[in-house]
This record gives structure tokens, sequence and C-alpha cells, in this order.
């Protein structure tokens, strides 16, 4: 297949750049940069001994992408560009609403044009909302999200399904991604945030390197085995293989929905430990107060994505510390 990858300079959309390379799959990356990195497409070259086609450019530019879909032959759309830290969704909101609802309305609006119908979108955990139950359920409707990030997930996830009801040549995969942490085995591509990371995996493995002298672990006194919050984290390359998995059931029309984790969760302190033992590096920390907007423990029922795409997350804990400090230790400024 042709793959469009919007985003795919970013973190989760460059591993699975490079997994979609590796199966014989033919990419073009279209990126704007606002997080990314243009380095990411030599170390995908360094991977895979392949270089998608690479378009520095806005998905909000219509007439960028009509140009883009005539001149390249497009199957298939596996859409990450977005945004995504949810403090400032808060504070920007229309940032927020712009690039990621208007920006793929865009999009489909180029790709309804060119004919092209298959999508995979970027979705989130957080589109469950706060009240729902855990684990979290496709089948469970979506709650009240917490945040302008969340919502326009939610208004993204709408807007598809009613083009499906609308139009049935469509067919898109939501993927509801838990918590992607690691990076590639190989240590040339990870996680690289712009300035403070406010996740903690990222803060964590900078913290490590020295870029940052302790983690705050924000809130010990939730209704959690140790006090600390508890999340699915996966691998971003078990993720990265997910989209693959998804790329093939976009024969049948309409929608699906797929919830994208370990199906098991893990404390911050879990994690923190898990990192010093197989690392052997001290991370320093202390308890602060709770952050606004976390809730106390989520994980995902995977279910459904093993029995629909044959997928699971097979990387552990320790793939994900290990992996993820190979990142961080061989490029302690990240691709900068
Ligand atoms: P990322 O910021 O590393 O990657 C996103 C990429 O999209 C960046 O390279 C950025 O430059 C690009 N981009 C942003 N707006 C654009 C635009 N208008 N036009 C073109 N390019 C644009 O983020 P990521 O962690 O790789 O996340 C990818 C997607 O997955 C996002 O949609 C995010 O909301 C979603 N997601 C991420 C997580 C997570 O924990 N990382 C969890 C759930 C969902
Ligand atoms: C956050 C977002 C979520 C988004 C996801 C990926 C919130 C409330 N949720 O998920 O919508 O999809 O990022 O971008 O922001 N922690 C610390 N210290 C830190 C950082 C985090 O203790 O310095 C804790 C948090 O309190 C949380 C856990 O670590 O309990 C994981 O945090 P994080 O990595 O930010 O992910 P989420 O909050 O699950």
């Amino acid at each position: 297949m042709q793959v469009l990858v919007t985003g795919g300079a970013g973190y989760i959309g460059s591993h699975t750049v490079v997994e979609l390379l590796a199966a014989g799959h033919r990419v073009v990356v279209i990126d704007n940069l606002c997080n990314g990195s243009p380095e990411v497409l030599n170390r995908i070259h360094a991977i895979t001994g392949q270089q998608p086609v690479f378009i520095e450019g806005d998905i909000r530019d219509r007439v960028l992408l009509d140009r883009l879909f005539a001149e390249h032959g497009i199957d298939a759309v596996i859409h990450f560009a977005g945004l995504k830290a949810v403090g400032e969704s808060v504070a920007c909101p229309l940032t927020y609403y712009e690039n990621n609802l208007y920006g793929s309305m865009v999009l489909c609006r180029a790709m309804a044009a060119a004919g092209v119908r298959r999508l995979v979108f970027s979705s989130s955990a957080t589109v469950y909302g706060e009240e729902a139950a855990v684990p979290y359920v496709e089948s469970m409707p979506r709650g009240m999200t917490s945040s302008p990030y969340g919502t326009s997930k939610a208004m993204v996830e709408k807007v598809l399904e009613d083009l499906c009801a609308a139009d049935q040549r469509w067919s898109v995969a939501l993927m509801r991604y838990f918590n992607p942490i690691g990076a590639h085995p190989s240590g040339l591509i990870g996680e690289d945030p712009r300035g403070i990371p406010n996740n903690l995996m990222p803060y964590i493995s900078q913290v490590a390197v020295g870029r940052l002298p302790e983690l705050s672990i924000y809130g010990n006194d939730y209704p959690t085995a140790d006090g600390t919050c508890e999340r699915d984290y996966l691998h971003v390359v078990d993720l990265a293989v997910g989209h693959l998995k998804a790329l093939q059931i976009l024969d049948a029309p309409g929608v699906k929905t797929y919830n994208l984790g370990m199906g098991q969760s893990v404390s911050v302190l879990a994690l923190v430990n898990a990192f010093i033992q197989v690392t052997g590096v001290e991370i320093p920390y202390r308890f602060v107060s709770r952050r606004n907007g976390d809730l106390a423990a989520f994980w995902a029922d995977a279910g459904k994505a093993h029995q629909e795409l044959g997928w699971r997350a097979e990387r552990g804990l320790e793939a994900m510390m290990a992996d993820t400090w190979r990142w961080q230790s061989k490029n302690p400024g990240g691709y900068r």
C-alpha cells in the first residue's frame, strides 16, 4: 500500500513509519514540524535503509493536500498530526480545535475529493471521560472530557462516525491509545518533547540523563495500592504495529473502534522503580500535590483488538524501560 502518514515526524508517527516500511509499504509523510524534527527522517533511513517521501506542510493547507493526493496515488491515511499538550489546550482552546478538529476535517475533505476513504485515526483513552468504570471497553459511550484536547479527540471521532454513516464508501479505524512509552530498540528514534515534559516517562528519562534535577510525583493519596496513580503503559513499537493491523481491516466499510493498551495498570511509583531496576540509574523524586484533572487509575480492556485485529501488546515493562533509556542516553538532547 501507499500510505500517507500525517504527523510522521513525531513520536508515534515515526515508529509507525518504520514498521510500515519494514512491512513493505510505501510511505508519504506530511508534517509541519511544530513538534517533530527533520532529523527523524535520517534516523528512519538509518533503521530501515529506506526514506519515506517527506512533505513539510500543514494538514490545514487544502491546496497542498490536493496536490499531494494528485501526485502520490495514496491508498490509505494514518492520521497522527495534532497537538497533544493537555494543559496548553486549556489555555489555548482555539488553537487545539483549529489543529485537531478543523485540521482533520480539511484532511477528510481532501481525501474524499481524491477518492481516498480509508483512514486510521489517533484517538485517546481520554474520550471515555472522567466517570467511566474500569477497565474501559469500546462499547462504553464517550464521556465528559476534561480538556479541549480530549474534547477535540471525541469530536473528531463523532465527525468520522457521521461521515461513515452518510457515505458507505468510508472505512475508518478509531484507535484509542492508553499510555505509549518506550522507544525503538535501535535507540535512534524516541520521544523528544519540547521544553519541560508534561508526561511521566520523558520526565523520568530526562531526570536520569541529568537534564532535570528530580521528579515530582503528583499525589500519593489516591485510592490505589501504593497511593500513586495507575495507568496502562504500552510500548510505542507495539502501538505502531497496531496501526498496521488496522490498515488490514479497512476493506470493509464503516467505523471500528479499538483500545490499544496492555490491559493492566502500573502505578507511578512502580514505573519509577522499574526504571531504576532496569537501568541502574537513580531517580530522585518527591511527592507533591495532585495534578488537576488526573484520574486515580484506568486501563484498557484490549480484548477487541486481539480478537478482530490479532493484535496484542507484547513488549513488557522491562523493554519499555530499557528502550527508553537507550534512546535518552544515546540522545541526551533529543534530536537537537
Ligand atoms: P507528536 O507531537 O510527537 O507528533 C505529532 C506530529 O504532528 C508532530 O510531528 C507535529 O509536528 C505534527 N503536527 C501537529 N500539527 C500538525 C499540522 N496541523 N499539520 C501537520 N503536522 C502537524 O505526538 P505523538 O505523541 O506522536 O502523538 C500522535 C497522535 O497521537 C496525536 O494526535 C496525539 O494526540 C495522539 N495521542 C498521543 C498520545 C501520547 O501519549 N503520546 C496518547 C493518545 C493519543
Ligand atoms: C496525559 C493526558 C492525556 C493524554 C496523555 C498523552 C492529563 C490529565 N492527561 O495522560 O489526556 O492523552 O497525557 O499525551 O494530562 N505524573 C507525575 N509526575 C510527572 C508527570 C506525570 O507524577 O511529572 C503522573 C501523573 O499524575 C499520572 C501519571 O504520571 O498519574 C501519568 O501521567 P502522564 O504521562 O502525563 O499521562 P496521563 O496523565 O495518563
